[in-house]
């Protein structure tokens, strides 16, 4: 049997990783021959491939990136093609052509819709969920995020120390246009004292109360985290905007920083290499039992998966009820 797997969308600590569990398994369990594809679905229009082997999966584990390349194409999207183009067309042919008899599909929400409409073509897909954003719906943790959120606790941590010798209040913008699941597990696990998330909406009032009503307590600095989603005046940076509106609020000298990129690159943490070993490694077992058209997923403690038909055009978000928030409302964290 011959495989081919391609990864797409934003890139994310981990891919390698899960890109080494998905071909290992193959070549040395199953003895299934795999061919990377370069550049996402790019490199299925363009047959740019390459033949994976056990010696060419050395060194992935902790590499960050993805060694295939990446690309946000979208096949299906009618404004990508000419009148006389068919990328799906195109692609059905070419991985008959390579003698792929499974795809397996690594990305975020835009690589599961298209995953989902290859498998609704009669392709056999299998995909694996991948991105720091943490939003895709049916698994409960995606690759990449805990990542993210160490980073992003980290340079959380590093900002205590200058906002308190300073006084000042510190924002910090953290990736996630949707979802605030990076703003809200950094935020809680670097001690943030506001946490802004695009699910919940936020009054500048009760943050400058909260902030106000630390240094009536002795505690002359806050932390604000912001996911880059939030509503503002339709500025760029979301921390800029909160910074300004703090800062007229409170009267407190108010700094802004933006996380950025930083956030997707590098080493994965050992939970998501761990969790990439398993979830490429299901991927690949998932074919060998001949069961196409599924994501893979972390469900609680155990690796399963899903009818790609169900996760498609689903994002998953947070929630009033989650018990972080819960627990942070407890504790006077503000959420807007
Ligand atoms: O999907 C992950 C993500 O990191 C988002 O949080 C971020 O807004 C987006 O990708 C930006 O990616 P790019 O600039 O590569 O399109």
């Amino acid at each position: 049997m011959r495989i081919g797997i391609l990864t797409s969308g934003g890139d994310c600590p981990g891919i390698n990783a899960t890109i080494r569990g998905v071909c290992k398994t193959a070549i040395n369990h199953y003895g299934i021959e795999v061919v990377g594809i370069h550049s996402g679905f790019q490199g299925l229009l363009t047959k740019e491939v390459e033949l994976f082997t056990d010696k060419s999966l050395s060194g992935l584990l902790n590499l960050g990136g993805t060694v295939l390349g990446t690309s946000r194409e979208k096949p299906f999207k009618k404004s990508n093609m000419t009148s006389d183009e068919n990328k799906p067309a195109l692609i059905a042919q070419n991985i008959k052509e390579l003698g792929i008899e499974c795809l397996v599909c690594i990305g975020g929400n835009g690589t599961q819709k298209t995953a989902a409409k290859l498998s609704a073509m009669d392709i056999n897909v299998v995909s694996v969920p991948k991105t720091i954003d943490n939003d895709i719906w049916g698994t409960d943790f995606s690759f990449g995020f805990d990542s993210a959120v160490s980073i992003a606790t980290d340079a959380i941590d590093r900002l205590h120390s200058t906002a308190s010798s300073h006084k000042r209040v510190m924002v910090i913008e953290v990736m996630g246009h949707k979802a605030g699941w990076i703003a809200l597990y950094s935020g809680m696990a670097g001690g943030g004292d506001v946490i802004l998330i695009p699910e919940i909406p936020y009054d500048i009032h009760n943050i400058g109360d909260t902030i106000l009503n630390r240094l009536r307590k002795g505690k002359p600095y806050s932390i604000v985290v912001v996911a880059e989603g939030i509503e503002t005046d339709g500025r760029k940076h979301a921390a800029e905007f909160i910074a300004q509106e703090i800062e007229q609020e409170t009267g407190i000298e108010t700094r802004e920083t933006v996380l950025g990129y930083i956030q997707r690159g590098g080493s994965p943490t050992p939970f998501d290499r761990n969790l990439s070993t398993r979830m490429g490694g299901h991927a690949t077992e998932l074919i060998a039992k001949q069961q196409f058209g599924r994501m893979v997923t972390l469900e609680g403690s155990e690796i399963s998966s899903v009818p790609l038909s169900e996760v498609a055009g689903k994002l998953k978000l947070v929630t009033e009820d989650n018990d972080l928030v819960i627990q942070g409302r407890r504790m006077g964290i503000c959420f807007g």
